[in-house]
């Protein structure tokens, strides 16, 4: 067999991607393939998000939610379901719920419609999402506001009574932190003492050349393992790019060759940080080899960066070069040194 993600992983843990509408669409024959070849695990970037599936009270739309799932189906893919209960990308009516019996009235209809209707079918699901400040403590938002802490017991609890056997989620970024990840650990003991199931935390994985450190993703691992709970990479990409609020006062439109402007869109990653890059993913995934046994699923955030909501973030119009194939779907470095890994 050719050299593939998925296949050089196969003993390891999951080699995942998101797609979006199109891809579940299967608009692009050459996006498909590769698709097909690389990985064997699927979250849907955007279609199950609330404002999308659930776009007016009691009315859902499932169309792509079914096509997502048939596609993993078909192509025998670990379908991960993202996501059930997020501040973000509400419908509109949903964040005009006012009081604590149309909230819970509303999370029980939301969670236990669409998790049931998948029973069975979805291998594991984000159930909340982002719910924590990066200091570790509670988000506002319109669940918190409502409810208080109780939200994230029930939400759990919901879950598990809709399909016991789905593997169940909490998933946020920069939770490899110190601060929230100390918090994310606060956070799932409390729901699991409140009587909610919990089987994986979910690491983002939105990273950088430079940071987080290797010794703070290890730390991680080992600390959430020690939970009795999976860990999950679920978003996996690394910006090349600075941060414009980094800068200090610098150019904002800076970009990564420090001259360039950001909107003079270079065509292809110059080969000094093509190899940066390459370099961080190989240390990462050794780590990962190092805790397999801990580590259920690395999923990418896209198949290609032509894809990458980092290209318009945090400013529209941005090009960023943070995944393993380029937008004309060639491998880059990063994707051998992460098959020369397992040669
Ligand atoms: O669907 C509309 C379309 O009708 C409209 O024409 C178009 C015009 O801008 O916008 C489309 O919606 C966009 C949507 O993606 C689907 O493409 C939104 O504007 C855009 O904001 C949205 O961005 C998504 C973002 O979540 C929203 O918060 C990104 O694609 C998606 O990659 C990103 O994913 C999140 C995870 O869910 C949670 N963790 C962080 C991660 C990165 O931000």
């Amino acid at each position: 067999e050719l050299a593939s993600l998925k296949n050089s992983y196969k003993n390891d843990f999951y080699i995942g991607t998101a797609l979006s509408a199109d891809q579940i669409e299967e608009k692009d024959e050459k996006v498909d393939s590769l698709i097909r070849k690389e990985f064997n695990a699927i979250t849907a970037e955007n279609i199950m998000k609330s404002m999308f599936v659930h776009p007016e009270k009691g009315k859902y739309d499932f169309a792509l939610t079914d096509k997502f799932i048939s596609y993993g189906k078909k192509n025998k893919m670990f379908i991960h379901g993202h996501t059930l209960i997020w501040h973000s990308q509400l419908a509109p009516w949903m964040e005009k719920i006012k009081d604590s019996t149309e909230m819970k009235a509303f999370m029980k209809d939301h969670i236990t419609t669409i998790v049931s209707k998948y029973k069975g079918k979805i291998d594991s699901w984000d159930v909340v999402n982002e719910a924590l400040n990066e200091d570790g403590t509670l988000r506002k938002s319109v669940f918190l506001n409502t409810l208080g802490e109780q939200y994230l017991i029930d939400a759990f609890k919901l879950a598990a009574a809709a399909d016991p056997k789905t593997d169940l989620y909490y998933n946020d970024y920069n939770n490899e932190e110190p601060a929230k990840r100390k918090g994310t650990i606060n956070l799932i003991k409390k729901i699991k003492e409140g009587g909610g199931k919990v089987d994986g935390v979910g690491i983002q994985a939105h990273w950088r050349l430079e940071s987080p450190s290797l010794e703070e993703i290890e730390t991680s691992i080992l600390e959430y393992s020690a939970l009795g709970i999976k860990v999950a990479f679920t978003e996996l990409d690394i910006t090349v790019l600075p941060n414009p609020w980094d800068l200090k006062g610098a150019d904002i439109n800076q970009n990564f060759e420090g001259s360039a402007k950001m909107n003079t869109y270079p065509e292809k990653l110059p080969d000094s940080v093509q190899e940066k890059l390459a370099q961080r993913y190989s240390d990462i995934f050794k780590l990962f080899l190092k805790h397999k046994d801990k580590i259920s699923r690395v999923t990418f955030w896209g198949v290609h960066d032509g894809q990458s909501w980092l290209n318009d973030w945090p400013i529209k119009g941005r090009t960023n070069y943070p995944l393993l194939f380029d937008k004309q779907l060639n491998p880059k470095k990063g994707f051998e040194a992460l098959i020369e890994l397992k040669k």
